[in-house]
């Protein structure tokens, strides 16, 4: 090519999806595939989101609304901070690109675990940034490690709770020990994306506590238990200082029409929330027996996936039940060369995954 590209990015990789349905179905000509690879949401949505939507559909040739007034009260009200506390985002990556743009200047360093939701690399990199990356001690953030990687050009740290992929979360006092430590000037990006799939008491959750801390963004997605994956629309809760400035760079019209009703019907259908939540509850204990049953090593987890151990290579069993239509995801690429990442899906769908699981053992 004989364009110059930008010298951050030659190093980023492109982000790696769950592979589509459609694909598997065409590539291993099979009609009815499993997909368990992208942590979503198999009980689909509220039903007074698919009526919300359906209401707004005509109106679909007029701009979205630049900032979704009676969303962001909804937000304000649940949780008990202001208007100005809320930013939305084109599914939660929005957020953390505008955190990254609004925030560092060439060769300011982003400190994050090793490995990562591959987004924070990315967009770290696109705006000139440089990741700095702790290796996870046991499967579990490395607290102690991102903070001696923390250095005067440290301007972000990020926190996954639950951490993605392993499951992984971090207790109320663990979080707080590590907030103490890091410097007034470092925002502390807590990425909260599967945080109400956690049974766990004791597991910390930045919105239980008042917005008193500046440093503290908080990140959730309406794309898990919400399941609104397809309509891309997520949040970020923080201080009204650290909002202007993405307000200030966000797109105008970031979050579309659809995305912003579908949101609010999501939030005010608790029911919903209750049965996606059991239900991922349930998938979860059932695929954990079902893999301890094989003899297999499951990582703890509070999140709608889990990582199981089969020790022997995962890419090889991920082919192999690949072409049997059902899609895990392996974790080789993010450097556990024997683990596979799950995510829970319906009863028939999470038999399905454990009878190809055990056909491919089995050889
Ligand atoms: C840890 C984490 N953060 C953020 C996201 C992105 O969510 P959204 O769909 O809101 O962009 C994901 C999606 O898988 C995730 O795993």
């Amino acid at each position: 090519m004989k364009f110059s590209i930008s010298e951050s990015i030659t190093t980023i990789k492109p982000y790696e999806a769950g592979k589509p349905l459609k694909e598997v179905e065409r590539e291993y000509g099979i009609s009815k595939a499993v997909k368990l690879a992208s942590n979503e949401n198999p009980f689909g949505f509220s039903p007074e989101v698919k009526a919300a939507v359906s209401a707004h559909l005509m109106s679909m040739n007029r701009y979205p609304e630049p900032v979704a007034h009676s969303l962001v009260t909804k937000l304000a009200q649940k949780y008990g901070v202001a208007f100005e506390n809320i930013v939305l985002g084109n599914g939660s990556d929005d957020i953390i690109a505008l955190l990254a743009h609004g925030f560092l200047n060439p060769g300011d360093e982003a400190v994050m675990p090793l490995p990562s939701f591959l987004m924070y690399e990315i967009c770290v990199k696109t705006a000139k940034g440089v990741p700095v990356m702790v290796p996870l001690t046991d499967y579990t953030t490395n607290l102690d490690g991102l903070i001696d990687a923390i250095t005067p050009k440290t301007r972000m740290v990020f926190i996954t709770n639950p951490f993605n992929p392993t499951g992984a979360t971090l207790t109320r006092d663990e979080f707080n020990a590590f907030a103490d430590k890091v410097p007034d000037n470092v925002l502390i990006i807590v990425d909260e994306a599967y945080i109400e799939f956690v049974r766990d008491e004791t597991v910390y959750n930045s919105l239980d506590e008042p917005l008193t801390d500046p440093r503290i963004v908080t990140l959730r997605t309406f794309s898990k238990a919400y399941g609104l994956a397809g309509f891309r629309i997520g949040y970020g809760i923080m201080d009204q200082a650290v909002a202007e400035i993405l307000n200030r760079i966000r797109q105008p019209f970031n979050v579309n029409t659809l995305a912003q009703v579908a949101a609010e019907a999501a939030l005010d259908d608790t029911a919903f929330l209750k049965v996606s939540v059991r239900g991922t509850h349930e998938g979860l204990d059932y695929l954990t027996s079902e893999l301890e049953t094989l003899g297999l090593t499951v990582l703890p987890t509070q999140s709608n996936f889990l990582m199981v151990d089969l020790t022997t290579d995962s890419r090889d069993v991920f082919e192999k039940m690949l072409q049997k239509g059902v899609i895990v995801r392996s974790m080789a690429s993010y450097g556990f060369d024997t683990f596979l990442r799950i995510n829970t899906g319906t009863p028939d769908e999470n038999e399905a995954c454990i009878v190809a699981l055990k056909a491919v053992l089995e050889g």
